[in-house]
């Protein structure tokens, strides 16, 4: 028989008792976390969002108590009345363990399946599993940490945008598409057959518009979809911290991006320093193989190329540039890390890697033979390599990516490494803003000029003339946020002006026709007096991922997707009655068969 909560009132929460509270009354309810049963002594470990306490049943004094215990497992839900004691052990790994409760009544409110897994931080239990029963999943202290902290975050960013006199704004859910790089996730019209809406992959053109409106300062806290590939730091819907300023220089959005990164760093403890320092995009490249550098640490990539003759190039097939760089105290690495370093080295593209290992009388390297040796003490000068390090030597087998090729390869390297080599500082937290990216790259597989930010990014005044001539020179004003290798956000200074906006357009390859189709209504308010204007866009699961210390933002997210876009717990996407279709116009194709 189950007991009614009835008028009983939670006087504590587990986990706040303290040896303080010794000789008070209590009463707490949560869920039965552990029990254990020594005849005469009954113990539950009961839980509740704020931690555990021990509940003790004895058999001779509370016989009715103790029996009623005998019944309750693991997760059951109970209210308990009792009295708080000093436990005779204290368990210092419990915050509550210097006490207990001595348990006069016990309810029982609800009984439970016993679980999948248990209720605890260190589970082993499969992602897919933990994704199906989130609810059981986010029982456990770690998600109430990460969604309360989450919680703390939004509230600082609300609370610091309010005072630097930015205004809330919700923009449509439903609306038309906004280019960011991705497919669209469409809502078919019930009301207009053969017509969808888009979920927006950014507010991007709303709020350009609402500077055009005059707002001057917005921001939002807001939902965005994609249809992408998923990783570990992409869902298909996702939070950004989004905002927009009229009449900005872009110094002013960097100020109002780091005032707010600071407070929500001090919200998680940590002490983050501003100005953030910048970086060239082509530095970025040049020097860490990467337009996300981690600066928690050294091992800056350096051009090698003039080590190699054009003889040893050829002998070598080699291609574009060579990059190298020391690795710390790594002169150890074992004969088998290198050759595993070496496959790794040529699944992302690599042509060769060659390994130096400096020690104080010697220099050891395959290279010797090849180039002379003469060659690798400059590759070691040059990379400021001290005796102890491992020099690693890259080359690229085509041109990936332009010259840039090894120094991309290089750069991926470098941070395997040091994650291998636990050679990053985690205590460290290194934002960096990132600037000086070109307007257009070049796709391979449209073979056309795409937007590497989005197509409403300024550009660098000088380079205007430039748009049509030679693209590829163009310089955008957009910027990139980056903290400790992840890139957190992105944002630029605007195209205001109606004529530039359309010239990007045409740049991009969209006819006149397809311009007005997609983007008329915004060409059209960009000729009511549109104000110079930038922004920018913070992923907020990301950042909320680095303050916990987590790697994946699906620990951050209450009910996250799995990488299929999946929500395993609610089973969706999923089919929808024929009536529903019906009533949107729409007919399925037939399925392919699945084989069996
Ligand atoms: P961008 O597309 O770079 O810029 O997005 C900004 C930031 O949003 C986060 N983000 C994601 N987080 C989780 N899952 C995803 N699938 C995902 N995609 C993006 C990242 C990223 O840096 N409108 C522009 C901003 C602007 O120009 O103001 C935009 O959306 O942290």
């Amino acid at each position: 028989m189950l007991d009614f909560l009835g008028n009983l009132k939670r006087t504590h929460y587990c986990g706040e008792l303290r040896a303080k509270d010794e000789g008070r009354d209590a009463i707490v309810m949560g869920w039965v976390h552990r029990r254990r049963d020594l005849g005469n002594l009954l113990f539950l470990d009961v839980r509740d969002r704020s931690g555990i306490v021990q509940v003790v049943f004895n058999k001779e004094t509370q016989s009715e108590a103790h029996a009623k215990a005998e019944q309750a497992r693991a997760e059951f839900v109970v209210a308990v009345e009792g009295r708080i004691v000093k436990r005779q052990k204290p368990n210092p790994e419990l915050a509550t363990g210097e006490i207990e409760l001595i348990a006069k009544h016990l309810h029982i409110l609800n009984t439970a399946k016993t679980p999948p897994f248990q209720i605890e931080d260190e589970i082993n239990a499969a992602e897919e599993t933990r994704l199906r029963y989130r609810y059981l999943d986010l029982r456990r202290p770690k998600p109430h940490r990460n969604l309360a902290l989450r919680h703390k975050v939004v509230l600082e960013i609300r609370n610091a945008m309010d005072e630097l006199g930015f205004v809330e704004v919700e923009t449509p859910m439903l609306t038309r598409s906004t280019p960011e790089g991705a497919r669209d996730y469409l809502i078919p019209s019930r009301i207009h057959h053969g017509q969808f809406y888009a979920l927006p992959q950014s507010p991007q053109i709303f709020k350009q518009i609402l500077m055009i409106a005059g707002l001057d300062r917005y921001f939002q806290i807001v939902k965005c979809f994609r249809d992408e590939d998923l990783r570990a730091d992409r869902q298909p819907e996702f939070t950004q911290l989004d905002l927009e300023m009229s009449f900005p220089r872009q110094e002013d959005i960097f100020e109002v991006i780091e005032k707010v990164m600071v407070r929500v760093c001090a919200v998680a403890g940590i002490k983050a320093e501003a100005p953030f320092p910048q970086m060239q995009y082509k530095d970025a490249i040049r020097f860490y193989g990467s337009d996300k550098p981690d600066l928690r640490f050294g091992m800056e990539l350096h051009d090698v190329s003039n080590c190699f003759s054009p003889e040893v190039r050829g002998k070598l097939q080699m291609d574009g540039h060579v990059f190298a760089f020391a690795v710390p105290g790594a002169a150890g690495y074992s004969r088998k890390k290198i050759d595993e370093l070496t496959e790794k080295a040529k699944t992302l593209g690599a042509r060769g890697l060659y390994t130096v290992k400096v020690t104080t009388d010697d220099i050891q390297s395959s290279l010797g033979k090849l180039v002379g040796i003469e060659f690798v003490a400059m590759i070691v000068a040059l990379c400021d390599a001290k005796p102890g390090d491992l020099v690693v030597v890259v080359s690229a087998k085509e041109q990936i990516k332009g010259s840039e090729a090894a120094a991309l390869i290089a750069g991926q390297l470098r941070v395997y490494l040091a994650e291998q080599l636990n050679l990053i500082d985690k205590s460290k937290w290194k934002f960096l803003w990132l600037t000086g990216f070109p307007l257009f790259e070049w796709s391979e597989s449209d073979k056309r000029w795409v937007s590497a930010q989005h197509p409403f990014t300024g550009i660098v005044e000088e380079d205007l003339e430039k748009l049509e001539i030679s693209p590829w020179e163009v310089r955008s004003k957009g910027y990139d946020l980056v903290l400790n290798g992840v890139e957190l956000g992105s944002g630029s200074i605007r195209i205001h002006r109606q004529d530039v906006q359309e010239r990007v357009f045409k740049a991009l390859g969209l006819t006149e026709e397809q311009q007005r189709r997609r983007f008329g209504f915004f060409l059209d308010a960009l000729t009511y007096g549109t104000p110079p204007h930038g922004g920018v866009a913070l992923g907020l699961d990301r950042t909320v991922m680095l303050l916990a210390g987590e790697k994946s933002i699906r620990e951050v997210i209450a009910f996250a997707k799995t990488t299929a876009a999946q929500d395993l717990m609610a089973d969706s996407p999923s089919e929808v009655d024929p009536g529903q279709l019906d009533e949107l116009g729409i007919a399925l194709k037939a399925r392919k068969k699945v084989a069996e």
